[in-house]
């Protein structure tokens, strides 16, 4: 069984008891990945939040008696839960903001996480799947058109100045993700992988990263029904071409669990630069609305020197089914944001450490229904 340091905080540590530890260390899901390596990341990077990455679709059920445990712990989700999601834009009620609200907001970025259905994930896939897996999706993009038109840049192939204008656009991963490349995500790197971005660069899928698919849609402002319609479209015509990994439990599929469910994280970058003096205030109003902070270049990066935050939320279970009233989440969960060229001016203009919350709350209510009084009760 794994050591862990008494300092350990991830869940994989407060998860794995030596009865679990027992009852699946020698298990393998249907395509060959182990137990061990399921929780190998956590094992040998124990400052990990979580620390666990599927190898397929059958890791969740073959390694049940664990990854119930990691499931419910971070997304309050019952073995016996359904999970109901809708990539329906017309049903997403969002009003505008009030025009007070709309100033703060410098972008809105939404995201989701799809694997397809046919192969194991990035984890356990072979060589040639994978290049399958970029041939199935970069067909589906070539069929793109209107605003969704664009380009596909192959990691392996795209030109020096393609590669320069990628990274000031802050669009293309790099790879050298330590959490990735123990999940041995990072095999034949950077074979197989590559971005697809529209003309106006509000659309964007990242193939065979972490997720077979990060479906991306981004613009200035704070137009989250515009933001999120673009998105679901586009999942949509990809998906009629080549079916994502779902299921009723769980939702649809990732490689970390943390993005199960509906696999989308909703985030908007917007300016706190009085909160940004007091880390201890922005974080507590952060958890306080299970909401994380990130700096503009995306997970594990700093906050500082800039004075800009983002703030997110997603959602595992998108409506509870005998009300159809959004279902929050137990956890916070993380966000990212990319947009380093989308500094507002709002420099020393918020009026007090406060607004964030209320911001929380109208970004809360548009996106899921809830309000102030259902957050609390989480
Ligand atoms: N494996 C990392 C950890 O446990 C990242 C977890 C969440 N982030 C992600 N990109 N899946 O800390």
């Amino acid at each position: 069984m794994p050591y862990f340091p008494s300092a350990t905080k991830s869940l994989l540590s407060k998860c794995l008891t030596r009865d679990i530890w027992e009852q699946c260390k020698d298990r393998r899901d249907k395509f060959g990945f182990t137990f061990r390596q399921c929780i190998f990341s956590g094992s040998k990077y124990t400052e990990s939040g979580v620390g666990v990455y599927a190898g397929s679709h059958d890791s969740y059920y073959a390694f049940s008696p664990f990854m119930d445990r990691i499931i419910e712990a971070y997304h309050g989700h019952k073995p016996s839960d359904k999970h109901l999601s809708s990539m329906d834009y017309n049903s997403l009620k969002c009003p505008a903001f009030p025009p007070d609200e709309d100033k703060m907001i410098n972008s809105t970025r939404i995201r989701v996480a799809r694997n397809l259905a046919a192969y194991p994930l990035g984890t356990q896939i072979s060589r040639s799947d994978r290049k399958e897996v970029e041939r199935l999706v970069t067909s589906a993009l070539s069929e793109f058109t209107g605003d969704l038109k664009g380009k596909y840049y192959s990691l392996e192939s795209m030109t020096d100045a393609e590669k320069k204008q990628l990274i000031a656009d802050h669009f293309l991963f790099k790879g050298g993700d330590k959490y990735l490349q123990s999940a041995g995500l990072e095999r034949e790197w950077p074979e197989a992988r590559g971005i697809y971005h529209n003309d106006a660069k509000t659309f964007l899928v990242w193939v065979n990263e972490e997720d077979q698919l990060r479906i991306i849609s981004m613009q200035q402002g704070s137009n989250i029904g515009q933001v999120f319609s673009r998105l679901a479209d586009a999942a949509n015509k990809i998906e009629q071409k080549a079916k994502f990994a779902n299921d009723d439990h769980l939702g649809y599929i990732s490689t970390c669990p943390t993005n199960s469910g509906t696999g989308l994280r909703a985030s908007v970058h917007i300016n706190l630069p009085k909160l940004m003096r007091n880390k201890e205030l922005h974080q507590s109003i952060a958890d306080k609305y299970h909401v994380q902070i990130r700096g503009i270049h995306g997970e594990h990066t700093e906050t500082e020197p800039r004075p800009t935050s983002c703030i997110t939320r997603h959602i595992l279970d998108q409506r509870y089914p005998s009300t159809n009233r959004a279902l929050p989440l137990r956890q916070p969960v993380v966000s990212s944001w990319q947009f380093g060229w989308l500094r507002a001016a709002l420099l020393e203009q918020v009026p007090s450490p406060e607004w964030p919350m209320d911001l929380c709350h109208c970004i809360c209510r548009y996106w899921c229904g809830w309000d102030a009084e259902d957050h609390a009760r989480v």
